[in-house]
């Protein structure tokens, strides 16, 4: 708890261009969210280079992230918005959890599977101990609740499992963390295979809508969308295309599933896909708005960054405080 208010945490990798998965999956509900908790909101550079990354690119992608942030809606006044690698905490806790955890634990990881396959020339020990850095993210702010799009609740459970572990070992130090899955946008699948999830690192610029995708792009890309030959807007996992569809723009209007069937009963795939379209331009057009006006605002940036690095450093610190006097580190001479 920080001021009577339980604690929030969450983060983004600053790698490839945000799709709309990454925002209704998780950023959407981030805004909604941060008026109950205290939040913690990271855009997390050290869990980028378990990939190979260009430094000038990687550098200008997080400052971009950290901006679409705060063009989402969180302000930084009141969300802690900040870099993951200005808080040495993180890798601190990490090397420390890294002690309690069990490599058969991390050989079970899915994403580590499927990035192993991808990157088969790099797969380096980074990669295949992300979970544990992930987890020291978290419990590092004494975190209550994490909201995340469905691809990341295996690296919750072994965060609990972490968690309660060392728990068991030295008393309650960390608080456990509840996943917070949002309802119709935790899974949002590729528009040209909706058997995968939508993605940053898709090489088929059709099948995700980028964050900064211009209406007229946004529009094609739903008009090219797989669907099938049902010819039925009908909320049916069977159709995976539609079923997505229909994820999107519940997500992007509010409106159920079910009230999403009865306005398009009796019409066409085309109908839909356009409204579709219309409804995610509609929620894209002021992010992109804000985000254009941020860019021009240097200093602001610049003092977010400064300021927020400190606070997340100062609960930081307390927790890791704790875990080394806990596990017998010797004490600071003062
Ligand atoms: P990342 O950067 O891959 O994705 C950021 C967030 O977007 C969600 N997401 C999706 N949600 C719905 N449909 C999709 N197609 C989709 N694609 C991505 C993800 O679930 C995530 O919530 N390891 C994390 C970053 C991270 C983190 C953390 C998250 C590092 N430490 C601590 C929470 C807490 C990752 O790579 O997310």
């Amino acid at each position: 708890m920080i001021d009577g208010k339980k604690i929030l945490f969450s983060g983004m990798q600053a790698t490839g261009n945000l799709t709309l998965g990454n925002y209704l999956g998780a950023l959407k509900n981030w805004v909604t969210l941060c008026d109950e908790y205290e939040c913690f909101y990271s855009v997390v550079d050290l869990h980028s280079i378990t990939v190979r990354q260009d430094p000038a690119e990687l550098r200008k992608r997080a400052r971009s992230l950290l901006t679409l942030y705060i063009a989402a809606g969180l302000d930084p006044e009141k969300n802690c918005i900040y870099y993951q690698s200005h808080v040495s905490g993180h890798s601190e806790l990490s090397w420390i959890l890294n002690c309690y955890t069990y490599m058969g634990e991390l050989n079970r990881m899915t994403q580590f599977k499927d990035k192993a396959a991808k990157h088969a020339d790099n797969i380096n020990a980074g990669l295949f101990t992300y979970p544990v850095l992930m987890a020291a993210d978290i419990l590092l702010y004494q975190t209550d609740v994490v909201p995340v799009g469905k691809d990341q609740l295996q690296h919750l459970e072994i965060t609990r499992d972490i968690a309660q572990r060392f728990n068991a070992i030295y008393g309650d130090v960390f608080a456990i963390p509840e996943p917070y899955i949002g309802k119709t946008g935790a899974s949002i699948k590729s528009l040209q295979a909706p058997e995968k999830k939508m993605s940053k690192s898709d090489e088929n610029p059709n099948a995700s809508i980028y964050l900064m995708d211009d209406p007229d792009t946004v529009m094609r890309k739903f008009k090219r969308a797989v669907t099938d030959l049902e010819a039925q807007v009908r909320y049916n996992p069977e159709q995976a295309g539609i079923y997505n569809l229909i994820n999107i723009y519940s997500a992007c209007t509010g409106k159920t599933p079910e009230e999403i069937e009865r306005e398009f009963d009796g019409k066409g795939y085309g109908d839909f896909k356009a409204a579709v379209g219309e409804a995610v331009v509609s929620v894209l057009r002021p992010l992109q708005e804000r985000y254009t006006d941020l860019c021009q605002n240097k200093d602001y940036i610049n003092s977010v960054i400064k300021n927020n690095a400190e606070k997340a450093n100062y609960y930081a610190m307390k927790t890791l405080r704790k875990v080394q006097k806990k596990i017998g580190f010797p004490e600071r001479i003062r």
